[in-house]
């Protein structure tokens, strides 16, 4: 159980710096969000380094993907994973904008923009635009890394377009490391009600179709299956191993052991906890030297639960969870997620 994309800037600069810490005490990673590595990123913990539409930190001045800067950027040492981002639950589709008001040097220099300019995240990526072009970059971000691991990270929506990566994965041979299914459940700073509210796939039903087509190609072997959606207790990751996950990752869940007490107010700058604001007379109420012990223990006794479930369910690896473990209420009856996702058999 790591901790979920989420940026410095959507997050203050000691939320960052107490996720990070508590990251590193704990053994667990934590992603830096689409806006690049910030110096609150670099406290010590584990990143995975996620690229989205905005390139930050590997920008070029028309905003394509610039691969020298991304080198650079790749190799900070902290960096163990990076992961390309398509799209993201809370608004799968949809890109951001950065004012050119809120586009300060600080700011700039993180995510290696011009300062003082209005800076777009398109909604889709200019440096492909075909499954074969998507796995293309993935090698080639991998080389440029010296050989770090690649994933993608998407919100289900057509399922064929997820087939044909699948099927482009088999006829070039080439293979992401990992790849990250967010639930349409997932949150955000800053989303389009009708985007969080309605947009994607059901993170259920979302993680069974890419583990059963993964299985389906022969492909699940080769591709870790990362996932986020709502994931806050032992149970979550019980159930999310169950469906087919070999690692969890999560938001919101880490926002509330920092403090965060859902105000409501992320997009107002006010948030009264200091997590998602960059107003420094709130920032400075969040305490990184407690904050961190925060998140640190509640990873902790989070993964606790998880094992206490694990023993009991008959289990002694990984592999033994299947989704014969659970069971649902449907209609007023009791039916076992084996029943409601019938699964491919690996081949
Ligand atoms: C404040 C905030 C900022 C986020 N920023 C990003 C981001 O930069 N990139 C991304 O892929 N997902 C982002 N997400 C989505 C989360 O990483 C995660 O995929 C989603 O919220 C589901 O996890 P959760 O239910 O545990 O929150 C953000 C979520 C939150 C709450």
């Amino acid at each position: 159980m790591n901790v979920s994309a989420m940026s410095h800037g959507s997050l203050s600069e000691n939320a960052i710096s107490a996720l990070n810490l508590g990251a590193q005490a704990g053994g667990f990673h934590h992603s830096t969000g689409e806006r690049s590595v910030s110096p609150f990123h670099q406290s010590g913990g584990d990143l995975v380094y996620q690229v989205g539409t905005g390139y930050f930190g590997c920008r070029a001045n028309d905003g394509n993907f610039d691969p020298e800067k991304f080198k650079i950027t790749a190799a900070i040492p902290a960096v163990k994973m990076i992961e390309l981002k398509l799209s993201q639950g809370a608004k799968p589709g949809h890109g951001g904008i950065l004012p050119a008001a809120k586009n300060n040097s600080e700011i700039a220099a993180i995510r290696g923009v011009n300062p003082h300019t209005e800076v777009d995240s398109p909604a889709g990526h200019e440096a492909f635009n075909s499954p074969q072009g998507l796995l293309e970059l993935i090698d080639s971000m991998r080389e440029l890394s010296g050989g770090k691991p690649l994933g993608f990270k998407l919100c289900i929506g057509d399922k064929y377009e997820f087939e044909d990566i699948c099927k482009a994965m088999i006829l070039t041979e080439r293979k992401p490391d990992f790849i990250a299914i967010d639930g349409a459940e997932g949150g955000t700073g800053a989303a389009p009600i009708v985007f969080s509210d309605y947009v994607g796939t059901p993170w259920k039903n979302a993680l069974v179709f890419a583990v059963d087509t993964l299985k389906k190609y022969n492909l699940r072997k080769d591709i870790r299956v990362v996932t986020s959606g709502k994931i806050i207790t032992g149970f979550d990751i019980f159930k999310a191993f169950c469906l087919g996950a070999y690692v969890c990752n999560s938001a919101r869940g880490m926002m509330l052991a920092l403090g965060c007490i859902q105000a409501l107010e992320c997009h107002k700058n006010k948030c009264p906890t200091g997590v998602a604001t960059n107003n420094p007379s709130k920032v400075r109420g969040l305490v990184v030297e407690e904050k961190w012990k925060r998140v640190r223990n509640y990873q902790n006794e989070t993964l606790k639960d998880f094992l206490a479930l694990f023993s009991p369910a008959g289990c002694h690896e990984l592999a033994n969870l299947n989704r014969q473990l659970i069971y649902k209420q449907v209609d007023g009856k009791s039916v076992c997620f084996s029943d409601i996702y019938t699964q491919y058999r690996e081949i």
